[in-house]
């Protein structure tokens, strides 16, 4: 078995502060998983750091009005604190920014340049003429060429997670003025990724991933084609060509590598420099990777090709753990809809662990889940405070009150005592298998499930009515010196989990260490030593009164209110431009309704006579929410007459007339004076 274990987690973008959402995804399953395996005596190499380049910095400082340096600091710091908060514990979290990254990137394009995996050529890229600039990436927004999405960004889809070039985009236009966009000539640097997929395809056959990820993964191979490495951009790090100048790298293509100068940098700062190879180069390390799922195509396809296309053998990818979406109450976390929840606030009433149990027991493997503030308490309270908390509380205040508040010594065992030593092995044993095979939603339900056997132990052995039997001593001190075995066994598997309450946990024991100074397996042989004086207990978790619960539901529903009324309505793209003989063709007339009617059985048609000046028209309008048959007779409309009539619910509809919508508002266009029949052009 490998020795060595390299994980690494996204490189969180630093535009923004980080949700839960994020942490379900890419950083709580990383850093249960870390721990875990550092319990079990592994060297363990968690990596992580602030993605900071890209569009995504530049956009949203340009918009704050600070620069992109000022914006990625104020976020790299911000989320380094709530990475803290959670008792995420990376080895080292770095930034693209530091000094260690634009060099390994140089080497990574020389390489594949000089492997003859480079290729220039003049595109046509989007243009604003607004602007006087290219516009890249997540500058333009547009419809999806995979899914029809309407508000795709330049690379990447955030529905569907496509990937692709600006110009597949239908209808491009600007992120910042929603202005369509011309396309000017530019070199560009495109990385022959086509070249790859004889190799990419027996890479990805040998690897154990979830379906779903194989197969989103494979698709991409399938039709794996070369795409532009290069942008024409300030922020970025520099391509070292001559013809170059001028142009940065796509933080699709740096920020990977970040990985790799993240733990050169980490070498660097522990004073063994050369550290760093024993990770990214040697084979007796196992490379896990935690991502969101729409991170896939990234770090299934893209970033192997580029390490296939080294001279330095870095280590690819073995295990790619890809998260679904974790939502809030139902819905996506929103920055700008209000959709979310204030961290600084949630850290004052909560603690880490019971968020990190309650993301855990939900966690987003196999298909989306969300937090819901009803969940968070009942999982708290019911599960936290009413199985886990209840039994290291009953058992730790038992043994005050009845053997002295010290470690009893076991007699004979009988029947039932064996029932529950074998339980807590089988569960131990599945909780390590559940950790091991990434599936931290299942090692949270047996944790559970081991205390839920440990309660129904207490209550089985009646320890209570030992203690008032004659001759009950022996049977008394049994129970209890088993249910001490059944906590430790408890803090030890809930370490990775729940670290805080597993320390405490462990230090009501006795421990006067860390926990964490043992191996997994010395934890569950560790004889508990009769005799010894225990801590006085206290408890763990508290219960998370309605009124809390109340007070934060309507909080975010406030939060979401103002936010969504200080937020523009949805326009509706534009669409494409139109040729003058076109518009031309269209024939609009004045027409006065002389009746309305409800058609019936249908929810917003209503049927009209209208009057044109030439002739009479039945029309069918989709306006009967927004208008009441008696308030339309009598108004002055514009129909457009010469549309070719059609059938809709048994009537033919000969004609439309205009309206006005905007979200869920409907107005229609009405004249004063004009009469009916005149020609509107
Ligand atoms: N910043 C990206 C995101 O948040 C993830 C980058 S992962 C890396 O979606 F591999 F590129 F570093
Ligand atoms: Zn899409």
């Amino acid at each position: 078995m490998k020795k060595k274990i390299l994980i690494t987690s996204a490189l969180p973008y630093s535009n923004g502060p980080l949700h839960f959402g994020h942490i379900a995804g890419a950083y709580l399953p990383a850093d249960c998983y870390a721990r875990f395996e550092r319990l079990r005596g592994k060297e363990v190499l968690y990596i992580c750091g602030s993605d900071e380049y890209g569009v995504a910095i530049t956009l949203s400082a340009e918009q704050a009005g600070k620069t992109p340096q000022e914006h990625s600091e104020g976020f790299h710091q911000i989320n380094r604190e709530l990475f803290k908060k959670l008792g995420i514990e990376f080895s080292h979290f770095s930034r693209t920014t530091s000094p260690e990254h634009p060099p390994i990137v140089q080497q990574f394009f020389q390489d594949l340049y000089d492997n003859g995996f480079i290729e220039s050529h003049e595109t046509n890229q989007l243009y604003s003429e607004a602007d006087k600039r290219f516009l890249a990436d997540r500058y333009v927004v547009g419809i999806c060429p995979k899914c029809d999405y309407e508000e795709a960004r330049g690379d990447e889809c955030p529905k569907c997670g496509a990937s692709f070039e600006a110009t597949d985009l239908g209808n491009p236009r600007s992120k910042l003025t929603g202005a369509s966009l011309t396309t000017r000539k530019t070199v560009h640097w495109f990385l022959r990724f086509d070249l790859f997929k004889e190799k990419l395809i027996p890479f990805l056959e040998s690897r154990p991933w979830k379906s779903n990820v194989l197969a989103f993964a494979r698709s991409y191979v399938d039709e794996v084609r070369p795409r532009s490495i290069t942008r024409d951009l300030e922020w970025g790090v520099p391509v070292p060509l001559k013809e170059a100048e001028g142009k940065v790298f796509y933080v699709w293509f740096d920020a990977p590598i970040g990985y790799i100068s993240a733990t050169i940098e980490w070498a660097k700062q522990i004073g063994e420099p050369e550290k760093w190879k024993e990770y990214w180069l040697g084979a007796q390390t196992k490379y896990v990777q935690f991502i969101g799922k729409d991170n896939i195509p990234f770090h299934a396809v893209f970033f192997p090709a580029m390490i296939m296309g080294q001279n330095t053998p870095y280590k690819l990818v073995d295990e790619l753990v890809a998260n679904e979406f974790y939502l809030l109450e139902g819905k996506q976390f929103s920055k700008s809809e209000g959709w979310l929840l204030d961290l600084d606030d949630f850290f004052k009433r909560f603690h880490a662990d019971q968020i990190r149990y309650t993301i855990a027991a939900n966690a987003p493997e196999t298909a989306d889940s969300e937090f819901s503030w009803k969940d968070f308490q009942s999982r708290c309270n019911g599960e936290l405070v009413g199985k886990f908390g209840n039994l290291i509380n009953r058992v730790l205040v038992f043994i005050q009150n009845h053997v002295d508040g010290k470690i009893p010594q076991a007699h004979e065992l009988e029947e039932e005592d064996h029932r529950f030593l074998n339980e807590i092995s089988r569960l131990t044993q599945e909780i390590e298998e559940s950790f091991a095979s990434y599936r931290l939603r299942q090692a949270t339900q047996l944790i559970m499930e081991l205390a839920s056997c440990g309660n129904a132990y207490f209550d089985k052995k009646t320890p209570w009515k030992e203690a008032k039997r004659e001759g009950g001593r022996p049977v008394l001190e049994t129970t209890m010196a088993l249910c001490l075995e059944g906590l430790k066994s408890l803090a030890c598997v809930s370490y990775p989990l729940i670290p805080d309450a597993a320390e405490k946990l462990w230090h009501l024991l006795g421990f006067s260490d860390s926990l964490a100074d043992y191996t997994w397996k010395e934890i569950l042989s560790l004889p508990l030593e009769a005799g010894k004086l225990l801590p006085k207990p206290y408890l763990l978790f508290q219960k998370i009164e309605d009124e809390l619960i109340e007070e934060e539901i309507q909080k975010l529903q406030k939060m979401h209110e103002k936010a969504m009324e200080r937020k523009e309505p949805p326009y509706a793209p534009l669409k494409k431009p139109i040729e003058f003989d076109d518009f031309c063709k269209l024939d609009f007339r004045v027409g006065r309704i002389e009746k309305a009617e409800k058609v019936p059985k249908s929810k917003k048609l209503l049927q009209l006579e209208v009057d044109i000046g030439l002739e009479k028209r039945t029309l069918l309008s989709g306006i009967s929410q927004h208008y009441t048959p008696e308030e339309l007779v009598g108004k002055k409309v514009i129909v457009v007459a010469n549309l070719k009539p059609s059938k809709i619910m048994g009537i033919e509809s000969q004609g439309m007339v205009l309206a006005g919508s905007l979200d869920h508002s409907l107005e229609l266009v009405t004249l004063d004076d004009l009469p009916a029949g005149a020609e509107i052009s």
